[in-house]
């Protein structure tokens, strides 16, 4: 596989128009994927739907059908990108990985998702420590066409420009955020708790841990207390949160974050698997017992 980096100038912002060099956004090399990388995808997105049958948010499902993402092959991104379009005006856009926290805000806050152009080795199928183009595809992707979400993620690009203005504490305050409802979220459907977000839906073993280990605690959403949650990005996670809908997430979040920044610094960080007095705890597990609080 070999990218062909592209530089791309003068692209909209919501700063006008800018530079954009050829570190950053990538024309998808499809036709350099090999049969190897065709057959991971194809393998990962069996694997999951069979195991997001009941697991996944109704909404996720949808989402993903109504895109036409199949397991054939690898999804290109202009195809996508057209389904997106009508649907909520975001657009994907090709990087080599990772990028800096305020590139990342900027694109998201001009509905653009960065989507990492290569995919996981095939000995990499059950873990990877970085992002690749399953997680990203497959895990982030289809929720943009939820207009509720997608408009959250735009607002959450929003507010990471701000927060990284503020300072070093409220960025961490919202990346927090990102991780206990973008990557880690799970909601509550008439008919039980489901997966929504995006680290546990491209993930077999943590699709499994997060609905039917008894180790992890589910605790009902709370801003304030998800902002000063620590977490972990080497395991499975100790605490997820529980939204009862994408229209409670939006609502919640509404509000200026600057004060609450502003509070929390006063505050200590709670360690990942703590579960506080007056916290709405819902379903655990067939096992018994608490998970041991808090050494993360
Ligand atoms: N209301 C937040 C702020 O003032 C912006 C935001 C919206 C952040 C949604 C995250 C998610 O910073
Ligand atoms: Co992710």
């Amino acid at each position: 596989m070999s990218a062909t980096p592209r530089r791309v100038e003068n692209l909209h912002t919501d700063k006008g128009k800018v530079p954009v060099y050829a570190t950053g956004i990538v024309e998808q090399p499809w036709d350099d994927y090999s049969a190897d990388d065709h057959a991971t995808w194809a393998t990962l997105y069996a694997r999951q739907r069979e195991v997001l049958a009941g697991r996944a948010s109704d909404e996720f499902i949808q989402a993903q059908d109504a895109m036409g993402m199949t397991p054939d092959r690898i999804p290109r991104f202009a195809d996508l990108n057209e389904v997106l379009r009508d649907a909520t005006g975001w657009t994907l856009i090709g990087v080599e990985g990772l990028l800096p926290e305020l590139d990342f805000f900027d694109h998201l806050a001009n509905r653009r998702f960065p989507v990492t152009w290569w995919i996981r080795r095939p000995d990499q199928v059950d873990y990877i420590e970085e992002p690749d183009l399953f997680h990203d595809l497959f895990g982030h992707v289809p929720l943009l066409m939820n207009p509720v979400f997608a408009d959250y993620m735009e607002a959450y690009g929003r507010g990471g420009v701000k927060a990284h203005g503020i300072g070093p504490e409220a960025l961490q305050n919202l990346t927090r955020l990102y991780w206990y409802t973008v990557e880690f979220g799970l909601i509550r459907q008439k008919d039980g708790l489901r997966i929504y977000g995006s680290g546990i839906v491209s993930s077999k073993g943590e699709s499994l841990h997060s609905l039917e280990s008894a180790a992890p605690n589910r605790i009902g959403f709370d801003l304030e207390r998800i902002m000063r949650t620590r977490y972990r990005i080497d395991t499975y996670q100790k605490t997820y949160f529980v939204i009862d809908s994408f229209e409670q997430l939006m609502d919640a979040t509404r509000p200026d974050f600057t004060p609450i920044y502003a509070r929390l610094a006063r505050q200590d960080s709670i360690p990942a698997g703590t579960v506080l007095d007056g916290d709405k705890v819902y379903q655990r597990g067939s096992g018994e017992g608490w998970a041991s609080d808090g050494d993360v």
